[in-house]
């Protein structure tokens, strides 16, 4: 037995806390049967932590989530808190996690399982195969340049300011990033911008493709956002990897989501240069359906294995979770936003269930 691996859990909100509690049954058992012992801590943020103690990320949060190997967060926000002042609401603590913890690289892989083919709204000669990974930068870009603000001008008007900036740093250290995931991948590396008209845009160009001399086994190109969005509904398969900026890559990974047809099947890694990732779906909190056992918590559980092999070095137990939901996809049984005729449906519990059973043969 080695040393137990300290994992911070945030819940978080809306379907938040039924998604974690299948996950972490899930780690349980891989634990059990991969000779791993995991310790966890579980810790307020987001809209739970508002009601509990005014902020969304409160500070005994942020040390607990650095005191551990790796951080599971679910998912945050709800009607509840959507009027609060920005600087309260669960989207600022989720940026806050992001800064303190320095997880400027983000991946966000998307790929099709052929057991959901039919799930995607594409054609599935469109669909089939693609596999693709999206490497976000998370802490730069207009999420956190300044200035920024609502300022009143001379003339009495009000006037919104957000600015979108990187340093070449920033640029080179999520670009190496890139890189190297493309090199374990298919060794294409799609590098998005806006550099026909931003000069922000125009540096990290300049700067990816000074850094592609290191990494001539990889074949680099360059799109325009606008056209990277385009070329993602229309043929998705060209695309390997991608590495972009925040607000793009916000963007592009939503629709990259959904080319798979449920979001509630993807997982994602932050990452920083060294200390504690955060793995969470790329879904949201879904209040809509909170409490009803009707979420799916296959993106919840994914993240757990993302978490093993990127955060905790633990691929066969990485393997091992990823492979149970295979099987349970392949045994039919579906949560609602997946479902599709001939299918067995469960709830959330009902698909830990599954999870369960297929991990114990
Ligand atoms: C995401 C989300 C967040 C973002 C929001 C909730 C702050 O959309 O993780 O993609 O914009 O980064
Ligand atoms: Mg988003």
């Amino acid at each position: 037995m080695t040393a137990p691996l300290r994992i911070t859990l945030l819940p978080g909100d809306g379907i938040g806390p039924e998604i974690m509690s299948v996950a972490v049954s899930v780690l349980k058992q891989v634990a059990e049967q991969q000779n791993l012992e995991f310790e966890f801590t579980e810790a307020l943020f987001g809209g739970a932590a508002i009601d509990e103690t005014g902020a969304p990320v409160p500070e005994e949060t942020l040390t607990a989530c650095r005191q551990s190997d790796a951080v599971m967060l679910a998912s945050i926000g709800g009607y509840k808190w959507d009027t609060l002042p920005r600087s309260q609401r669960p989207e600022t603590g989720l940026l806050g996690l992001r800064a303190g913890l320095s997880l400027f690289a983000n991946l966000r892989p998307a790929t099709i399982l052929p057991q959901l083919l039919s799930a995607s709204s594409l054609k599935p000669e469109v669909v089939e195969g693609v596999d693709i990974m999206v490497v976000r930068e998370l802490t730069g870009g207009i999420y956190f340049g300044s200035p920024k603000g609502i300022f009143e001008t001379e003339d009495g008007q009000q006037r919104g300011v957000s600015t979108m900036a990187y340093s070449s740093s920033e640029i080179d250290r999520i670009g190496r990033v890139a890189f190297e995931a493309a090199q374990k991948r298919s060794a294409r590396l799609c590098s998005v911008d806006k550099a026909n008209v931003l000069e922000v845009s125009q540096l990290w160009r300049d700067r990816i493709t000074a850094l592609s001399a290191d990494y001539s086994d990889v074949e680099l190109s360059h799109l325009y956002v606008d056209n990277a969005a385009m070329q993602l509904v229309r043929a998705p398969k060209q695309f390997d990897t991608i590495v972009t900026g925040n607000l793009f890559g916000d963007i592009l990974s939503d629709a990259a989501a959904m080319l798979t047809g449920s979001i509630g099947m993807l997982p994602s890694a932050s990452l920083g240069e060294s200390g504690p990732g955060v793995f969470e779906p790329v879904h949201g909190s879904a209040p809509d359906i909170a409490g009803q056992d009707k979420a799916n918590p296959l993106a919840q559980v994914l993240s757990a294995a993302m978490m093993l092999r990127y955060g905790l070095s633990q691929p066969a137990a990485a393997d091992q979770i990823e492979q149970a939901v295979l099987t349970v996809l392949d045994q039919g049984f579906r949560t609602g936003d997946i479902m599709s005729e001939g299918m067995k449906a469960v709830g959330c519990q009902g698909m830990g269930e599954a999870l369960q059973a297929a991990l114990s043969t």
